[in-house]
């Protein structure tokens, strides 16, 4: 027996950083998984395997088995497990193998996607799994990774497609008139979220009144872009996102890699173009007019000696099964 489940990538098209002080942002899950399987094992053992980390729990101490800093990355999966095991008194061990063709650390919801995927693998595996239990479990294993997470990447990754989300107004479905395609570029920078939000946080402490002006812009950008999706305005979206950009510069959160890409992107004809995620390094998203045309940036940004691929917009989200 065993409980099986597959969780997709994000991207923030509109309003990271800001978020996560009540301000919306625009979301999409992008056709990128992680895949969990989940097993019973040996008595009061969990044993999870990726291809980034693998180790063993049992009580308080991790058995590393393989990976460098295996113990950060796989303690909120641990947490997760864990919860769930306890949640119905389960003593049981757990044997968790995780398979993903998401690049990690880069901004693109790979450790929200990897939660999501892994409580709603042993979820299907002890009982019946339940949507938005799952998310509330990723959420707060999430928060042991940075405390101060707005919950959007488990949302969007739960639940899938276009989304609108502040923490006060949860998730809404948002319509696109218009395909937009997308393509990623990897600086390869791997960024580490919980640093970059407390700089955002010092900043806003030590500027109240600058930081107060920048969320103000950001929900207008955010609100502008609505309407461009509604009426299938893409150029005026990829304007909104080289505006986005601009905040987010002024944020300090975007890298001189991450700008450079930016600006193979638009040399290449895209229509804006943005860091996506924390930041600091990272992954950019450039908006194309055409397909033709997200493959011609695609393979400017790889010539420039970095990966880059186009994606698309997973409207399903968590699978479970
Ligand atoms: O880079 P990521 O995937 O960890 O995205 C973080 C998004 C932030 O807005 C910076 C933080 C948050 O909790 O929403």
């Amino acid at each position: 027996m065993k409980g099986k489940a597959s969780a997709p990538a994000k991207i923030i098209l509109f309003g990271e950083h800001f978020v996560v002080y009540g301000n919306p942002a625009i979301l999409a899950s992008i056709n990128r998984r992680i895949s969990v399987s989940a097993k019973k094992g040996k008595k009061g053992k969990v044993t999870i395997k990726s291809d980034i980390a693998s180790g063993e729990f049992e009580g308080s101490t991790f058995k590393l088995i393989e990976g460098v800093n295996a113990r950060n990355a796989l303690d909120p999966l641990y947490f997760a497990a864990k919860q769930a095991l306890d949640a119905r008194k389960q003593k049981t061990g757990l044997e968790i193998t995780i398979k993903s063709d998401i690049p990690y650390g880069v901004g693109l919801g790979s450790s929200a996607a990897a939660l999501v995927a892994t409580i709603a693998a042993v979820e299907s595996l002890l009982g019946r799994p339940d949507k938005k239990k799952i998310c509330e479990g990723a959420i707060e294993a999430e928060r042991i990774i940075h405390k101060n997470s707005s919950g959007a990447d488990c949302f969007v990754s739960t639940f899938g497609g276009l989304i609108h989300y502040s923490r006060g107004g949860g998730l809404k479905k948002v319509d696109s008139k218009t395909k937009l395609p997308l393509v990623i570029g990897d600086t390869g920078i791997k960024h580490n979220t919980g640093e970059l939000v407390s700089s955002v946080r010092k900043l806003k402490e030590a500027n109240q009144m600058v930081f107060a002006g920048l969320m103000s812009q950001a929900k207008d950008i955010c609100n502008q872009a609505l309407v461009a999706l509604g009426s299938g305005n893409i150029g005026q979206l990829g304007v909104l996102m080289n505006e986005s950009q601009l905040l987010l510069n002024r944020l300090g959160v975007s890298h001189e890699k991450a700008d450079d890409l930016i600006d193979v992107a638009k040399s290449s004809g895209a229509l804006g173009a943005k860091m996506t995620g924390a930041g600091g390094g990272g992954a950019i998203i450039a908006l194309a007019a055409s397909k033709e045309d997200s493959e011609r940036i695609a393979s400017d940004i790889k010539a420039e000696g970095f990966a880059a691929f186009e994606v698309e917009i997973d409207p399903i989200g968590l699978v479970i099964g």
